[in-house]
Parts: structure tokens; sequence; C-alpha cells
């Protein structure tokens, strides 16, 4: 067996802990699409881990050769593996969205992207063009008997659990129309199991419309809300009563967009002089919504949140600014250390005072926060999150951390130099007693090799090697978010 090679001790480490071509490496297309048992195992997959971890993100990063302008762009992708009896096995398949088939066919670009990529032939070939490409390529979720592909902008993609093979858009029993958003950070409320979701239809004044399930997939509740001003709203946190939105101080101008000149996300414009609007919008339709402010700053994801007495807590990922999409820059050059970093802020949410105060409760550079599923919208000990390697400035994500927000104390374990983390997914043990009885899930793009591992950790202690490193076969582009169910997809035929 081979050893691990952890690097745990900051002395093995150099004094930059990644290299920025090792970093872009990841960035690779995928274009097979494959299904194997995985056979090349450091250390041993639990026996009582039993069920499907489900990941998304952009697996083409060029159509032909014609290079994506950024990654959120890229058509999506889903990865699947499924577990039983210490046994693994992967997959993966694009989601055959009308977008990635036209231009699968077509071997071009015809769809500009919302991040700036443009079709060819300059900006003439792209005004006026405001179609959108659903590109499906942002969460993946099995939830009510259906497994969903996620983008914020539009319909949801349908799959079948097992091989992966797209079944069409998905509108809910009716519920959506065509054209319809459905946001890519659905909330599964840890104590009745009911799912809540929204979506954003932004402009002058935008509406943000909640919807919310029973656990059998059955529609509760729908109601929408006016908000002034423009919101680009990528996430939100739920308690028991109340969803919590941030509106980031933003402005769009479209001009740019119509005219060919920019994509839509390149013409919002961060306004560090304006503050972030705190929407709290009760999930009892009846109730009113509430607007309070906070400082400007920027937040694509919160962690948690939980209510004590009139208050509301709030664990959010905050930037000091839009990390900004440039129309002439290439993402794979980014300079980490120009920008700030997302960091871990506690917002106090007080509903009678209508008072926000914020409190700093990890530097290090962070993102992709995990709770224990049974701990969402409740107060909880232990946070889960993709971090830098090194405890001060802006890195890629390389280390998984953890958080014991009652002690105050964390442990990290890191797969610098070499290694780049995605998000760490955790699973509960099924006899877990504890908050952290459970495993954290993280691909890995091992740039030494170039090639994904899936990393088993135990979530009670990140100082341990790994229980297991499932090596791949090939790499896995790094991709953005996902979610595990303890339903086991195996494969229908054996193909081992
Ligand atoms: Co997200």
């Amino acid at each position: 067996m081979q050893t691990f090679q952890l690097y745990e001790h900051a002395s093995t480490i150099p004094v930059t802990p990644y290299n920025a071509e090792d970093w872009q490496k990841g960035y690779e297309s995928v274009k097979q699409e494959v299904d194997y048992w995985i056979d090349d195992i450091e250390g041993e997959i639990p026996q009582n881990l039993n069920g499907t971890l489900f990941r998304n993100g952009p697996g083409l990063l060029d159509i032909n050769g014609q290079r994506i302008h950024h990654p959120f762009d890229g058509d999506g992708m889903i990865a699947k593996i499924s577990f039983k009896d210490g046994r693994a096995h992967f997959s993966n398949r694009f989601v055959r969205t009308k977008g990635y088939q036209e231009e699968q066919a077509a071997g071009r670009i015809l769809y500009r992207g919302v991040f700036g990529t443009q079709k060819p032939g300059g900006w003439l070939a792209n005004a006026f063009d405001l179609r959108q490409k659903n590109i499906a390529n942002t969460n993946v979720i099995y939830w009510g008997d259906k497994l969903l592909a996620l983008w914020e902008a539009a319909e949801p993609y349908r799959l079948d659990p097992h091989t992966l093979e797209t079944l069409g858009l998905e509108y809910l029993d009716g519920l959506l129309e065509p054209g319809d958003a459905f946001a890519a950070h659905p909330r599964i409320d840890g104590e009745t199991e009911r799912l809540v979701n929204f979506s954003i239809k932004p402009g002058l004044s935008s509406t943000i419309t909640i919807y919310e399930f029973e656990p059998s997939g059955k529609l509760l509740t729908k109601h929408a809300h006016a908000v002034p001003g423009f919101a680009f709203i990528h996430d939100f946190a739920i308690t028991p009563n109340y969803c919590i939105f941030f509106q980031n101080p933003v402005t769009f101008n479209p001009l740019p967009f119509v005219l060919g000149w920019r994509g839509a996300a390149e013409c919002i414009k961060f306004n560090p002089n304006r503050p972030t609007q705190v929407i709290i919008i009760p999930r009892n339709p009846k109730q009113p919504m509430q607007l309070l402010q906070t400082e400007a700053g920027f937040v694509f994801h919160h962690a948690n949140a939980f209510e004590q007495g009139d208050k509301i807590y709030l664990d959010s990922i905050c930037y000091d600014s839009l990390p900004a999409v440039e129309a002439e820059s290439d993402y794979r050059q980014t300079n980490f250390e120009a920008l700030s970093p997302g960091q871990l802020w506690r917002f106090e949410i007080d509903l009678i005072a209508k008072t926000v105060q914020r409190q700093n409760l990890e530097s290090r550079c962070c993102e992709f926060p995990w709770v224990n599923p049974k701990k969402v919208g409740q107060p909880y000990q232990y946070l889960y999150l993709g971090a830098a390697h090194a405890p001060q400035g802006n890195a890629p994500l390389q280390a998984i951390l953890k958080l014991d927000l009652t002690s105050g104390t964390r442990e990290v374990w890191s797969a610098a130099p070499k290694g780049y983390v995605s998000e760490p997914v955790f699973v509960p043990h099924p006899e877990g007693m504890n908050e952290d009885d459970g495993w954290l899930l993280t691909l890995v793009y091992d740039s030494a090799h170039h090639r994904s591992d899936l990393a088993i950790l135990d979530a009670r202690d990140l100082n341990r090697a790994p229980v297991a490193r499932l090596h791949l076969k090939h790499h896995v582009p790094y991709g953005l978010h996902g979610s595990f169910t303890p339903d086991c997809f195996e494969p229908l035929r054996s193909q081992d």
C-alpha cells in the first residue's frame, strides 16, 4: 500500500503551498463519460458508509477547443460515487441540456454565457442575443424520488439516479412555468425535513418567491415578495420560522450586455459605499417581511442560521467586495494574492431592536460550508469548510477546516502542496450519537498525477489520516455543489 502524503506539518510545506500551473490543470475539460468500480484505494471504505454521492460542476471548459470565458459558464457534468458494503462505483454524465446538445452537434459555441462567454465573431455576433443557456451546472440533489440538476436562473433538469440519463426539464408538477428560475441552493429543514427553496426575478424592483415542500414532495406554501432594487442572490439560510437573504450592494447596467460587449455578470458592479440589505421573510406567508441593514460586503454562501429568542444568528462567508469578472482577463491567471479572501462571519440579527451586528469567526480563507444535515436551521456546534492551506491571505482551497463554534477550536486536514479540495459533504454515521459522528467526502484534484481522489475523512477528528483515499482513473474538473443520499444507486448491471 502507498503511504499517505498529507503534509500535516507546516515545516514540510513550501512558503507558497500551491503552484499556479498545478492549480490550472484542474480546469481541463473532461470529455469522456465512464463507469467503473474503483479499485485503486488507500485505506478502507467503511462498511457502514452506504449511499450515493452526487457532484455537479462545469465538465467542459471549452466547446471543441473554443474556450469559455469563466468556469461558471461550463456545461454541467454529474459525477456519481455509490457506496455499498465497502465498495465504490464511479460514473459521470453530462446533463443533456438543450444548449449542450446543440453545441456538441455544431462543434462550436452557439450561446453567450452569463459570466462572459461570447459567441465567436466579436460584439456584432453577440449584440441583442439575450437568449439564455440553461447549463444545469451548480448543484444536484436527490429529493422526493427525483434527481435534479440545478442552475439558479432556469428550471431544474431531471436525471435517472442509476444511469444519470437526462430525462428532461422538471416543472415540479406544474409549479414552475417554462422559463421560471429555481435556485441552486435548496435547504432541507433539519427538524421537519421540509425542503425550502426560492427563485428570484431581478429588476429595478426584484421579486423573491419562496417554495416550501413536504418531505413527500407536495407543495406546502408558495409566496412572493417584492424587494426594492436589483438583487443578485445565490443562496439563503433558513430557521424554523424565517428565510434570510443578503441583498449585496450591487448595481446592474444591462447596456454592455445587450450591445454584445459583456456577459450579464460582467455588468454587475459592487458598491462599497452602500450597505448590504438583510431580507427576512417569515416562512408563514401571513407575516410581514423585514428589511434590515449591515456593512457592505459580498456573500455567495451562508453556512447556517438559527433562532434564539428574538434574535437570529446567521453564519456566512463574506468577501470585502464582489470578486470581479473581467472581460479581458483569463480566469486561469487569477492572482489570488490580489483578491480579498472569503471569511466566516456571524451576524446577530435582533428582530425587535432591528439591528444587525457582526463578528468575525474565522479569518482563514474559506468557502463551501457544510453542517450536519440535522442541524440545518438549528443551533449547532460544528462547521466544515473548504479552506486555504495557509491561515492568512487568499489562495486556492487545499484544506478542509472543521470549526468547533462552541469551544472556538479548529482542525485542519490539508492536501497541499499538490492537492486542491472541493466542498466537504458531511455524511452522518448511521448509528451516530454526536453531531460530528460521520464522514466528510471531498473530491481532491491531485495535480501530481492529474487525477482526482475521493478523500473520506473522519469528521470527528481531522488530525487523523483519511479513512480512505479513492484514486479515480482521471480528473474531475473543480466542481461546485453536490449532496449525499443514503439511497444506494449502484449500476443496474454489474460492469466489472
Ligand atoms: Co453555491
